[in-house]
């Protein structure tokens, strides 16, 4: 084998993931030694390397929530986008993250009283919730007005189901046993216990519908342990911005909301107007960490880390949905620039994250071995329950979600922000930097995370290291060796010579 620095200067063109394996290391401690507790900026350490995308088919609050505390194992941390309606819309999404106590659902579907037990159906057919709260807007935020369950449309014939309205058989506010919004989970758990209920809707001072406590996940809670917490002992969250000049004023609200770190979100990190932005962010909130990016080249990292970045973001034009390389004939091959940024980074003590083109487990581990400390998922999370989005069918029966690029002319179509990531907001003709795709159902983050988290911790296990700081001693001192793949090892190292197979989904 080979050490990295050979392996990236024996070739004179780039290099990515799919290029080199990694030889395997001795093997002298258990899978659960290896801690991948990581930074993701200079000052923010998180326990999993693992980031989900600032982008709208992938990271609102319901997926910053997940990534940040997840079931039985450790945080990682969402990154908001940045294609609201609004300003305030992003940081609304900031504080539902930061309010969010485990336990409480706080966007629990809700009904109309006048709508029909057929509207409840479709909503338990796409949601599969056994308890729906009912109030005047039919939304979390409305008056409440009762809740319904399965319990209530038991004996309803089929045939009354479009006829008859949720108010004719929800249990009625009056009867409802409710809790207010100071609540702690184990008095919930104690309410739910003791009434024989199980679901406890939370409700503010004006008796608006604030969170819903589920009984089923109270149980699951138990045993939550640990997650990205900052100092207040709330979840961390970070949120995308563009270059733009009223960018300051959602850095604002970001900040009053409480975000924990902010991430320049553009296409090509190079230029005066991110250069500007990350200076008066720095000077203006000493206390708020700055991801600056993307960049590829060291050139482009040494002018972000003179500004005064807090970490780089890797990548331009390896996204599952970039067409970046195609139409701007402009990029890198990942493994070249993750290398070649991160070794630049970590003489200037900033951590770096390898963005885009994760198409599984074995890929996280080959970009931290090239030198990042956090890996960037898009397409690996958009197929997910917590991805925002509704599943539908596609033609071949399988259960799908949208993806979209950021830059493609769906997403800048549906908000201008999107556009300011590739510098066309201001223009008339659009050129899309990204394609619409569609994911196949991933079913929950809960089990894929896990499911990532144990497969980095068996790569790092095969090479022979206990944690990140590890590996990247071992690769730079020349211990870890690596080795280059033919097109014929690459054949042979995926699935082959079979008559049929079914990939796992994970
Ligand atoms: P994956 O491979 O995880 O990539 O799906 C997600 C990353 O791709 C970037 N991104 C884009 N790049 N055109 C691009 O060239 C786009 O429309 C686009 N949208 C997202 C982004 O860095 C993301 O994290």
């Amino acid at each position: 084998g080979i050490s990295i620095t050979e392996m990236f200067k024996a070739h004179n063109t780039s290099l990515t993931y799919n290029d080199f394996n990694i030889f395997p290391g001795f093997i002298d401690f258990a899978v659960h030694a290896v801690d991948l507790t990581t930074h993701l900026t200079k000052k923010i350490t998180i326990r999993a390397p693992l980031i989900s995308s600032p982008m709208d088919t992938v990271t609102e609050h319901e997926m910053a929530i997940t990534m940040a505390c997840h079931l039985q194992l450790h945080g990682g941390i969402g990154i908001i986008h940045a294609n609201f309606p609004t300003p305030a819309d992003q940081a609304n999404e900031v504080s539902k993250v930061k309010r969010y106590k485990q336990g409480f659902i706080i966007s629990p579907q809700c009904i109309k009283s006048d709508d029909s037990v057929l509207d409840l159906f479709e909503i338990k057919q796409k949601f599969g919730f056994t308890g729906t709260p009912v109030t005047d807007t039919g939304k979390v935020g409305g008056k409440l007005l009762g809740l319904v369950t399965s319990r209530d449309i038991d004996f309803i014939k089929e045939s009354r189901y479009k006829t008859t309205k949720i108010s004719e058989v929800m249990v009625p506010r009056d009867r409802l046993i409710t809790g207010g919004e100071e609540l702690e989970l184990p008095d919930a758990y104690n309410i739910l216990e003791k009434e024989k209920k199980g679901k406890l809707p939370i409700v503010n001072a004006n008796d608006e519908l604030v969170a819903l406590i589920a009984r089923t996940d109270l149980k699951k809670s138990r045993d939550f342990p640990q997650s990205s917490y900052d100092k207040k002992g709330q979840l961390m969250v970070g949120a995308a911005i563009n270059t733009r000049e009223n960018s300051k004023k959602t850095v604002e609200l970001l900040v009053e909301a409480g975000v924990d770190v902010l991430i320049i979100d553009s296409s090509n990190g190079a230029s005066a107007y991110q250069v500007k932005l990350l200076k008066w962010i720095k000077e203006t909130y000493s206390q708020v960490e700055v991801i600056a990016g993307n960049v590829v080249t060291m050139k482009q990292a040494k002018l972000l880390i003179d500004s005064g970045a807090d970490a780089l973001r890797i990548g331009m034009g390896s996204g599952s949905i970039c067409i970046t390389q195609e139409v701007m004939a402009v990029g890198r091959a990942q493994g070249s620039a993750v290398f070649q940024v991160a070794r630049y980074a970590r003489s200037r003590g900033v951590p770096v994250i390898a963005d885009g083109g994760i198409r599984d487990v074995g890929y996280i581990t080959k970009a931290i071995s090239l030198g990042a400390s956090t890996v960037m998922m898009g397409g690996l999370l958009a197929g997910t329950n917590e991805a925002p989005g509704e599943y539908f069918w596609g033609p071949n029966g399988l259960r799908l979600k949208k993806y979209r690029g950021m830059g493609s002319i769906d997403a800048m179509e549906a908000h201008s922000t999107s556009q300011d990531r590739y510098f066309t907001s201001d223009d008339a003709i659009k050129v899309a930097q990204g394609v619409t795709a569609t994911m196949r159902d991933r079913g929950t983050c809960h089990k894929f995370l896990p499911y990532l988290i144990r497969g980095i911790q068996h790569g790092f296990q095969d090479i022979g290291v206990r944690s990140l700081n590890e590996l990247h001693s071992k690769v730079y001192d020349g211990t870890i060796k690596f080795e280059l793949r033919s097109q014929n090892a690459q054949l042979e190292g995926g699935v082959h010579s079979l008559h049929s197979y079914e990939k796992p989904m994970y």
